[in-house]
Order: structure tokens, then sequence, then C-alpha cells
């Protein structure tokens, strides 16, 4: 029963933090109020874009999206025994429809999917492996391997409140080798997917939409617990997560993730496709229920271990575990000293050291009986950061240090000076943390270089630009190790509109600007997280910026994508090669690049 309660309340925690607001264009979609409860219909589908064989856009009905989806191959994760009846699973629908029509509040612009899945975020379906044309210069030898980005892409239009964070887990992933390329976006197939494909409609609950209104709230919440007794899903066994956030590579395995559930691994096929083999729970104690751990795991190249955490709403609100390069997971380290929930969506790991931000985004369950989402934000606690010891067997080594005005959003990078007296941090803070969840274009998010100074507990931030920047990544080879070069996103008017590189060498105590190199997309078209992939990884002499950038872009006007490849190290951040994607594609967050021979491994 615990572990019931547990698994309710950690159901509530979908997700990762960041979203971008969406904005309409000519790919908007209507979704009418008939869209939201019909007697006459059972499914309510988006309309998705897909294209056809001439590369045009089409958009598919609700029936044509059906045959669509029956077309598709079975899932190829692990098979889920339900036991729900039809009947049960038609009452349990009429239920959420009638919440839909008569409990929820009016939805407001984060939770409205109208807004939320028009423009930059419209979902579109699955695509095969598919040849694509570079269309300017040519693709360095380097980029033998993948590019694979994860993003959220709803498999089915909610009926109700939808938060972008909310959709399930899509990937895009261009294959290359000696210079040609193919393309294939697939959905990871959860537990979540796989239900839902089967019953034909969305019946997981959200943390940051179902709660709309006290109404809704306290209904919704019995209706989950009715669903997960009556073994419709079983978030307990099978987790609940939507895999949409990032990928990871460690442990022998290429992994999809999201901070609500345990790592999803994925495969790259000889011909280009991508499959989801299932849950990965790491030869875990089989005493310890391990159910959820961030999506952004933090991997020593060196030794092959990767250090993770997880955070929840209930005592201990933080814990700290790693696994080692064989992939076995060690033991959980409570953080006692976390004195309340918070969301931490981020953390930093130096050789010697982990360290986590306690930021004013918070949990509250209690929440949830005042109709509204347990996530908010508590605007009179003061953010900290807490250091421990990153090889720790509790958390009695943990020291906290007041940071006012800091909320990290994500860490780019970490390393020690002065022999581990000096914590060195790159971050990105919202400076108006009370709109992440909301309107994440008026959170003003800005990079700052941050030392800590352990002995004295002190601490120094430094802004590097005055633009406002995230979804940042470094050359990954200087991982936890003294960092130059950081290259960070330009968030403008709700897009990604350019690239831009800090030179952290440049940073003033007094602020001021690092920038040396940047480069704005062309008007109409907006773009992704740039990744860092090195010219020569075998050259131990080259430089920390001899590489290229890799990133999706997108014109929703044109109805067009294309992958840049970047000259990381030319004053403009040149354009080296452009490939022509065969379909448009939504924004997402993050992604990875995997050379051949890391493909070769998995
Ligand atoms: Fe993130």
């Amino acid at each position: 029963m615990l572990r019931a309660m547990e698994a309710l309340s950690s159901s509530f925690l979908a997700t990762p933090l960041i979203m971008f607001p969406p904005r309409r264009s000519s790919l908007d979609y209507d979704v009418s109020s008939s869209f939201r409860f019909s007697a006459k219909s059972s499914h309510h589908h988006p309309n998705y874009f897909t294209p056809n064989s001439s590369n045009k856009l089409i958009i598919h009905t609700a029936q044509t999206l059906d045959q669509t989806l029956k077309n598709k191959p079975r899932p190829v994760g692990r098979k889920i025994k339900r036991k729900h009846s039809s009947s049960l699973a038609i009452i349990f629908k009429t239920l959420d429809d009638l919440i839909c029509n008569f409990l929820d509040l009016p939805l407001r612009h984060s939770i409205d999917p109208k807004r939320v899945l028009s423009g930059t975020f419209a979902p579109v379906d699955e695509l095969p492996p598919t040849p694509c044309e570079v269309v300017e210069g040519s693709l360095p030898s380097c980029l033998d391997g993948a590019y694979i980005r994860n993003g959220p892409n709803p498999h089915f239009i909610p009926r109700g409140p939808y938060h972008l964070l909310d959709g399930d887990g899509m990937l895009h992933m261009i294959r290359i080798s000696r210079g040609e390329a193919t393309f294939c976006s697939r959905y990871v197939q959860t537990h979540k997917y796989m239900i839902e494909q089967e019953i034909g409609y969305p019946i997981f609950p959200s943390v940051f939409s179902s709660f709309n209104g006290f109404g809704a709230s306290i209904a919704r919440s019995f209706l989950t617990l009715a669903k997960m007794l009556t073994g419709q899903f079983d978030p307990i066994r099978h987790g609940f997560g939507v895999a949409n956030t990032s990928l990871a590579l460690f442990a022998g395995h290429l992994f999809a993730l999201c901070e609500s559930d345990i790592p999803y691994a994925i495969k790259v096929t000889p011909d280009g496709d991508i499959v989801t083999i299932g849950r990965h729970d790491f030869q875990r104690s089989s005493s310890e229920w391990f159910f959820r751990m961030t999506a952004h795991p933090k991997i020593d190249r060196e030794t092959g271990e990767a250090f993770a955490y997880r955070f929840h709403p209930l005592w201990p609100f933080l814990t700290f575990f790693r696994f080692d390069s064989e992939g076995k997971k060690h033991k959980d380290v409570p953080m006692y000293s976390a004195d309340g929930p918070t969301l931490t969506h981020d953390f930093a790991v130096t050789k010697s050291y982990a360290i986590f931000p306690d930021v004013q985004i918070v949990m509250n369950l209690l929440w949830i009986l005042r109709g509204r989402s347990p996530v908010g934000v508590d605007p009179c606690k003061v953010p900290r950061l807490g250091i421990i010891p990153r090889y720790a067997e509790d958390d009695s080594e943990m020291q906290w240090i007041n940071a006012p005005g800091f909320n990290m959003l994500h860490c780019f990078s970490a390393w020690e000076e002065d022999g581990g007296d000096i914590i060195v941090i790159v971050a990105s803070n919202a400076v108006k943390v009370e709109q992440v969840l909301e309107r994440i274009e008026l959170a003003q998010l800005t990079i700052e270089k941050l030392t800590i100074n352990v002995k004295s507990k002190s601490l120094q931030r430094h802004p590097l630009c005055t633009r406002v920047l995230d979804f940042a990544v470094i050359n990954p080879a200087y991982a936890a190790r003294k960092t130059r070069y950081i290259y960070a996103s330009i968030i403008e008017s709700k897009s990604l509109v350019g690239v831009v590189k800090l030179d952290l060498s440049l940073t003033m105590v007094d602020g001021g600007d690092c920038t040396v190199a940047s480069r704005f997309y062309e008007p109409g078209w907006c773009g992704g997280e740039p990744f860092f992939v090195a010219g020569d990884p075998n050259n131990p002499t080259a430089e920390e910026d001899d590489g290229y950038l890799l990133t999706y872009v997108h014109n929703e006007n044109v109805g067009e994508s294309k992958f840049l490849v970047m000259d990381a190290k030319s004053p403009k951040l040149d354009i080296v090669a452009v490939v022509k994607l065969p379909c448009w594609i939504p924004s997402g967050f993050h992604g990875i690049f995997l050379s051949e021979s890391d493909l070769n491994k998995l």
C-alpha cells in the first residue's frame, strides 16, 4: 500500500522542467470545443503532420491517423499484461470526459492544448528511415554515426488540460555514413505509450496539468487510483514516464530519460531505425525499489561511472546514487539534510564532489486539495547549493551554501581548482523563477559562472552574457575538467534563434560579456540545443573548440526542417553542411551524438 501511495504521488511528478511556449503559425491546427468530448467519437486525435512521398506535409484526420497506427509495427518493448476489461476502460474514459467537460477550470495558457500543441510544438507522426539530401557543403567524416534528439510529441491529443512536458517522448535521429544521411522519427515505447496505444486515448495523469481546480483535482486523483487498483495501468511495476527529455550513453546502453521514471534503453538498428528495448533497472538490489532518476545523469568518461539522483515529494526528499562502469547501481544515499521537496532538474559533478541546487521550485501534495498542481514556487525560500563528496556513503559530510537569487535550471560544466578547495560551476539561472512553469519566455534565463570556496563556504557569481540563454553544451571530453568554451542557445521571442560561443577566460568580476562568436539562424527559422562533436577525437593535441556544432532547425511557416553543421572554431560559427530533412519536426529538448564505434558497442 505504501508503494501504491508513493507511486500515485510520483505519478504526479512527471517529466522535465524546461519548456518553450508555442506560437501560432501556418502549421497551427484547430482544436474546436467539440474535440474535447463527443458521444459519437471514442478517439480524440490531434492533427499530425507527416510527409508524403513528395515531401509535402499532410495532415492526418482522426481516421487517417487510426489507419497509420494500425499499420505501425508492434511495440518491441516488454510485453505488458493488463487486467482491465474493455467495459471498465469505457467507464473510465467516460469519467475522464466528464471531468474535462464539467469540472476543469478554464484552461490557462500553459495547459491549453490549442496553444501548447500549435506552432513550434505541433506533433508529428513517426517516420521510418528516409534518405536525406545534403543541400549545402559536405558532412565531415567525424560525423559518421547518429545525432538523436528527444522531445515531447503526444501520441493522442488530450481531451482536457495538457502541459508541454506531458508529451510522449519522440526521438528524431539523423544517421550519417560516409557523407550520406538518413532520418527517422520514433516514439519511445514506454509503458504509457503502449497502454494508451492499445486503449486508444490518453489515460495517464500529469503533475503539471491534471489538477485544474478543486473538483477536477479530487476527481482525477480518485480516478487515477481506481485505474491503478483495477489494473488499467501499473505504475508500480512498469512506471509512468514519458521518456521525453534527454538521451545518455553509459553502462553500455543508450537511454531515453525523463525524471519521472527510470531510463528506457534504446537501440539503433543497422538500417537507421530506432527501437525501444525497454525499462532498464541496472541490476539493482532486489530489496531496493528503483523507480525514478534525473534526466541529466553525469558521466565520468575516465571511470565509466554515472552519477544520478531522484527528488521526491515525500521524505527523504533527495537521494543520490551512482552506477559503476558495468552498469551496476550502487546503494542509495538519502540526503536527509534536504529540508523540503524541491524539483531539482539538474546537478553538477566534479572529480570529487556532487553539487545539488535547492531552488525555489518546490512540491507540496496538499496543493492538490486546493485544486492546483503540486509543483509551484516558494518565493520566500532562499536557494542553496548542497555539496557532498561524490563517493559519500551517507550525507554526514553534506554542506549547504546559501545562493540567494540563484535558481539553477541546467548545469553545463563543473570542475575543481586549488586542489579541490574551489569548485567552479557554469549553469543557467531563472532570474524570474515564477515564470518557469507558466511562461518560460518571461523567466529570463541567464548563464552564470559560480565560484564556490568549499572551505570558507563562500560563493561568487559572474554573469557571462547579457542575452537570454539556455540549452548549452561543452566539448563532452571536457566533462568535469576545466572548460573554456560554452555553446549556448539564444532565446528570443519564445524561440531558439541562434547559437552563441562563450569564452570563460574572459570572465570578469563585475560581469561583462564573454561572447566570442555567434550565429543567428535565417529569419523564420528556429533551432534546438546544439551538440559539440570533436573534429578529431583521437588527437590529444586538438584544441578544445576543434570541432562542430550540430542542431536541427525548423521553419514552421514553410513546413521544413534542416540539420545544420557549424564550425565551432570559426568566428561566425560558419555553416559547413546543411541536410534537408524529409519532414518538418517540432522543437525538442536535449540530444546526443554517437559515433560509429559507440553505435557498434550497443
Ligand atoms: Fe533539461
